[in-house]
């Protein structure tokens, strides 16, 4: 639980944006794409999940990025090289299901780059052909772009202000290529509006669609509740039956109002402690 590398990829108004590198044997070992850690950085503090980015299973490493939103992420990326964490907990979710597709499109909004990142790995390993669109707001927030590009067989870049790539959103792009050619799998994962746009569009063309959700969590070992979303009409807990659900069956609203539940509250214990 150990730091043993930490570099900040993005410092813009608006993302601040961390790599760390920690020691971990045993989750480095079994970590698989699309799955997750939970974070304490204190004894006292919430506990966070944060996505497996990469994992090394010779040097003992699992790699992590996330941006700093709020209290805890605020805390995690004051530490640095040497620090140990209190706790980390994975891998834990349901991984990614890693087979041949065909032609694959993957979307990545925010820090959601992070996220999808394995999952691009993990299918262009087993064959797929696959076509990454990115977004960010600025050419700064724009992360991963070199490693995508190195495995991507086509990326497109999006920014808010089109300091990079074409200013516009990811969802614009992958309507086009949604319609100009047959595509197996549609794979996203950012803001709750981009996934809820992505699903709609997977849905008018009859593709299968799959989203990595972000619905709270507090224990992230099924016992709590607290992530539960509605799937097709019933209640699933994302931790333990996600965080990966076919789009077109989320239901999308509630999500929504779940995790706006605390963001008073989230503000004020933000600027409290800080
Ligand atoms: C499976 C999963 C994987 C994730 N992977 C990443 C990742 O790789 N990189 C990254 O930057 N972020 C990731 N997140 C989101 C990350 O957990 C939140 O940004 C983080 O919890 C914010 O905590 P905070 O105290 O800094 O902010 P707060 O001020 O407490 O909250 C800011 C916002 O973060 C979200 N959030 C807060 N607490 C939780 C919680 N316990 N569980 C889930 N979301 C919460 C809410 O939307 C909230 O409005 C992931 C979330 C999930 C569910
Ligand atoms: S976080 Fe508690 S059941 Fe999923």
């Amino acid at each position: 639980m150990k730091i043993i590398a930490k570099e900040v990829i993005a410092d813009c108004p608006g993302a601040k944006i961390v790599k760390l590198v920690l020691a971990s044997a045993q989750i480095s070992q079994k970590a698989q794409a699309g799955q997750f850690v939970v974070v304490m950085v204190d004894e006292k503090g919430e506990r966070i999940p944060l996505t497996i980015v990469d994992a090394d299973s010779q040097a003992n490493t699992i790699t992590l990025i996330f941006q700093v939103v709020g209290l805890t992420t605020k805390l995690l990326g004051a530490l640095d090289v040497g620090d140990t964490l209190y706790a980390l907990v994975g891998p834990l979710g349901q991984a990614t299901k890693i087979k041949k597709y065909g032609e694959i499109i993957l979307v990545g909004g925010g820090v959601g780059i992070a996220e999808i990142y394995p999952v691009a790995k993990g299918l262009k390993a087993a064959g797929n052909k696959v076509t990454v669109i990115l977004g960010a707001r600025t050419k700064e927030a724009l992360i991963l772009e070199k490693e995508l590009k190195s495995l991507a067989d086509k990326i497109y870049l999006l920014t808010d202000d089109g300091s990079s790539g074409e200013q516009g959103f990811t969802t614009v792009v992958l309507e086009k290529l949604l319609k100009k050619d047959k595509h197996d799998l549609v794979y996203a994962v950012g803001p709750i509006p981009m996934m809820k746009k992505v699903s709609e569009l997977g849905l008018a063309s009859k593709i299968k669609t799959i989203v990595s959700l972000n619905a709270l969590m507090v224990d992230a070992t099924g016992m709590c509740g607290c992530c539960r979303v509605r799937v097709n009409g019933e209640v699933k807990f994302s931790c333990v039956d996600g965080p990966e659900f076919l789009a077109d069956q989320v239901d999308w609203e509630e999500l929504e109002k779940r995790n706006s539940m605390y963001r008073v509250k989230e503000k004020h214990i933000c600027k409290l402690k800080f």
